[in-house]
């Protein structure tokens, strides 16, 4: 078996690049994430478009009819107060907020995945204009924190808190291989 001396070399080469290749974490905003979220956005089954518009303004036909019941839609290309983060764009379509309690959604958009949820809400978050120079600090404050609340979310469990449970009294997610169905290698037939 001639090919078989390639094939061993090939495939340590293969883990080898695998392993450094690390995927970055889910909530951090890449090019690659940031297209996935304008995409998401645009054709999800919760109708984004109606409310906050092809313009990403708040301006959808439906913020009209909410806007006669005192719920203002945002527009995501307006600047946002230096305080708020990503976090919270992604908190606003995990939970919703107090004033989407009432929409039949409760804009808790749970059938799209983490990962989808954060591509939103980093895609959306990047559409505002830069912060001014003299919130910057304040900004750069914000995101540190905000950064280290995801990244010690995702150290506990695979899925964002739904709930409002304290980080420490959160279930910890069961680990893949004792998953019902989990079966890394396929039976021999
Ligand atoms: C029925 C109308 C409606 C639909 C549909 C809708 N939203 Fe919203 N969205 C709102 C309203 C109203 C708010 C403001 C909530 C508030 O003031 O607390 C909001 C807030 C947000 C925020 C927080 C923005 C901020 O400035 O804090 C994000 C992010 C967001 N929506 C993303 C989405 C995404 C993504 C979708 C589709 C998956 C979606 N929304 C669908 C009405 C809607």
């Amino acid at each position: 078996m001639q090919s078989m001396k390639y094939i061993l070399p090939a495939l340590i080469l293969a883990s080898v690049v695998a392993c450094s290749s690390e995927k970055p974490p889910i909530y951090e905003a890449t090019p690659d994430s940031l297209y996935k979220g304008s995409l998401y956005y645009a054709s999800s089954e919760y109708n984004c478009k109606s409310c906050h518009g092809t313009q990403w303004d708040g301006n959808g036909p439906e913020a009209k009819n909410l806007e006669k019941d005192g719920i203002k839609v945002p527009s995501f290309t307006d600047a946002t107060p230096p305080e708020v983060t990503p976090v919270d764009y992604f908190k606003a379509m995990t939970v919703g907020t107090a004033n989407t309690k009432t929409l039949p959604s409760g804009h808790a958009f749970q059938s799209h995945t983490d990962r989808g949820r954060w591509a939103m809400a980093n895609f959306l978050y990047s559409l505002a204009p830069a912060v001014a120079t003299k919130d910057q600090a304040k900004r750069q404050e914000a995101m540190t924190k905000a950064m280290e609340e995801a990244k010690q979310a995702y150290s506990e469990s695979r899925r964002w808190n739904m709930g409002f449970v304290p980080l420490a009294e959160r279930p910890k997610s069961p680990k893949l291989e004792d998953m019902k169905g989990y079966n890394p290698v396929p039976s021999q037939q």
